[in-house]
């Protein structure tokens, strides 16, 4: 017998542990390169794989499961000859966790950006990363020099890191949220009051504008326009006094905020595709946004143009792609800046698709050049750099034995031939977050949306939108895993990974696999969507199912690692659901 077919709790708890504390201190770049919706911890899909070939003899005399879980997730023993395939594979945890125990490992994936993630690792290995830097270097120096250009206090060159941006309604009144723009430290903040229109330094808890008696309360909540787009302060690094400043804006950076700036981008930049009405992308159209670039100021807009067009048709396209897409989450004008957090927040991660009244332009490609590479703000290209050279650092040789479809798993499935001893998957969801709309501003973006794929994605995807779809969600799942089925080795395991808040749902998925006679092995928490500390997350747990085509008992055990009330109500509900998966049987 293996471990996987019978993990006890101490063991299952010491997994979870170490799951999440390894994600949580982020030491693990390569899923860092690019955060793909919905990634799955790393920790449990590599020690689960290593638990379905380790035998359960391995646990005798085990006294410190801590211990024992941390050798097998650094030095994890090979596994050779074994097929491997991920037919939901996202930004692909599952196949290159795989592919670097020694599976050979196959993923399908429907979504061009989370293939273009996945098939961008491969190509790792051969960048000349020293090169890549040189040309990025050169890119920033040229493209500061021309758009992220500002006047330090002293009347030096100095480059733009944030513009802070509010819009005006019709009147023309801007319409300022929270006049603090930055605290600096527990004693001062720096605000912007829009009557008096002053940028100054105060204690954090002011109420009213020490130069005009403004009250820096009244909130234009109430009724937002989103009228116009406009800048009222900067913040800016001059080289020269080596400071980080913020300041109000000028009237040259005023012009060079709509003038210049706009006159290119709308000659150059071919307006890309509307904005289809799905659940996420509404709240923009009802915002009156009607395509994907109005989401960048003309600025972002066309450093990320010249970015791509300076990679197009080299070895470095691909990455350049990955890069801008990594960066266009924080740059967006759905990104506002946080004073309490001292970053830029992107919005894709609160709210999805959710356009905040006070945006904040971030300069794409910020960095202090006297031979460091500092990217001043989070997500923009440098930091992006930055994450490839660490991967490349700490991972080298990670990423080879795998290969990728691109396109929907019931099409492809019925042209592979191959038998795979695991398919371990982690299906779409009935979730809050639907990847496809969020994913669809990237893809614009990079030239990668066009009517015919957008017609595909929406037809073949898999997901459910609303409640009511519940039924054609479950059948599509239902076809694919038939076909999954015929593709599974004699001895073959299938795992799974499902969460909901609804425990109705969750019968209802595992149902599917009691139509095609499979047998329950076991059911188990296991730490699942990465955390993203912000988003106030309700479940934290998934459950991970095995399955196999022979007949034997099931096995559940709950864990004692949980965060949420939510967490306990699903780890509570395991009993039942196996239960009626083995009576109906
Ligand atoms: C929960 S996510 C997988 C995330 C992945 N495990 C990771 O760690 O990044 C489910 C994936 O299924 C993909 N998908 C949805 N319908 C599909 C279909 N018909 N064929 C192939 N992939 C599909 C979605 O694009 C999404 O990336
Ligand atoms: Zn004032
Ligand atoms: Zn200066």
């Amino acid at each position: 017998m293996k471990i996987i077919e019978r993990i006890p709790q101490e063991l299952l708890d010491a997994t979870n542990e170490f799951a999440k504390n390894l994600e949580w201190s982020r030491r693990l770049p390569i899923y860092e390169i690019h955060k793909w919706w919905a990634r799955r911890y790393s920790g449990i899909v590599r020690l689960f794989l290593v638990y379905s070939y380790l035998d359960y003899s391995k646990l005798n005399g085990v006294k410190d499961f801590n211990k024992f879980v941390s050798k097998l997730y650094w030095d994890p023993p090979k596994i050779d000859g074994k097929t491997l395939l991920d037919p939901f594979c996202g930004g692909g945890t599952i196949v290159l966790e795989a592919s670097r125990l020694g599976f050979e490992s196959y993923g399908i994936e429907i979504n061009k950006l989370a293939y273009l993630i996945l098939t961008s690792y491969k190509e790792l290995n051969e960048l000349n990363i020293h090169k890549l830097k040189e040309e990025i270097v050169n890119f920033a120096k040229k493209i500061n020099k021309e758009l992220w250009r500002t006047k330090c206090k002293k009347g030096h060159d100095a480059f733009i890191i944030h513009t802070f941006l509010a819009w005006k309604d019709k009147k023309g009144n801007l319409q300022i949220r929270s006049n603090k723009i930055k605290d600096l430290d527990r004693y001062k903040s720096v605000y912007y009051c829009e009557k008096c229109e002053r940028v100054f330094e105060e204690k954090p808890d002011i109420n009213y504008c020490p130069f005009c008696d403004n009250n820096l309360y009244k909130q234009h909540n109430e009724r937002k326009e989103y009228h116009e787009l406009h800048p009222y302060a900067l913040e800016y690094y001059c080289p020269i006094c080596s400071v980080r400043e913020i300041k109000k804006v000028d009237e040259q950076d005023i012009g060079n905020f709509f003038n210049c700036n706009l006159k290119t981008a709308k000659t150059k930049i071919q307006t890309v595709t509307k904005i289809p009405s799905l659940n996420e992308t509404n709240r923009l159209i009802r915002n009156g946004i009607k395509y994907f670039d109005e989401l960048l100021t003309p600025r972002q807009k066309i450093t990320f143009y010249e970015f791509l067009k300076r990679f197009r048709g080299t070895p470095y396209e691909k990455i350049s792609k990955l890069m801008v897409s990594d960066s266009l989450r924080s740059c967006s004008l759905l990104a506002y800046y946080s004073p309490k957090y001292k970053k830029v927040i992107p919005g894709f991660v609160i709210k999805s698709y959710w356009l905040p009244i006070q945006p904040v332009e971030l300069n794409p490609v910020s960095f202090i050049d006297n031979g460091l590479l500092k990217p001043l703000g989070r997500g923009n290209l440098i930091s992006s750099y930055k994450k490839i050279f660490k991967v490349l650092k700490n991972d080298y040789g990670y990423v080879r034995n795998y290969k990728v479809y691109l396109g929907a798993s019931q099409d492809i499935l019925k042209k592979l031939r191959k038998k795979f001893d695991i398919v371990f998957t982690d299906p779409p969801y009935a979730d809050y977050q639907y990847y496809s709309d969020l994913s669809l501003f990237n893809l614009s973006l990079l030239h990668e949306l066009d009517k015919e794929y957008i017609d595909y994605l929406l037809n073949k995807e898999i997901v459910l939108r609303k409640k009511n779809e519940l039924k054609s969600y479950i059948s599509k799942l239902l076809g694919v895993f038939t076909l999954i089925k015929e593709r599974l080795s004699t001895n073959g395991k299938l795992i799974i990974t499902f969460h909901h808040p609804d425990i109705k749902v969750i019968k209802e998925f595992v149902n599917i696999f009691r139509q095609l006679q499979l047998n329950l092995d076991a059911v188990y928490p296991v730490f699942g969507e990465s955390s993203g500390k912000l988003s106030k997350r309700k479940l934290y747990l998934d459950l991970l199912f095995v399955f196999s085509k022979s007949k034997k008992e099931s096995h559940f055990v709950p864990t004692t690692v949980y965060l949420t009330k939510e967490d306990e109500k699903l780890v509570r509900s395991i009993d039942r659901i196996v239960e009626d998966y083995n009576d109906a049987q």
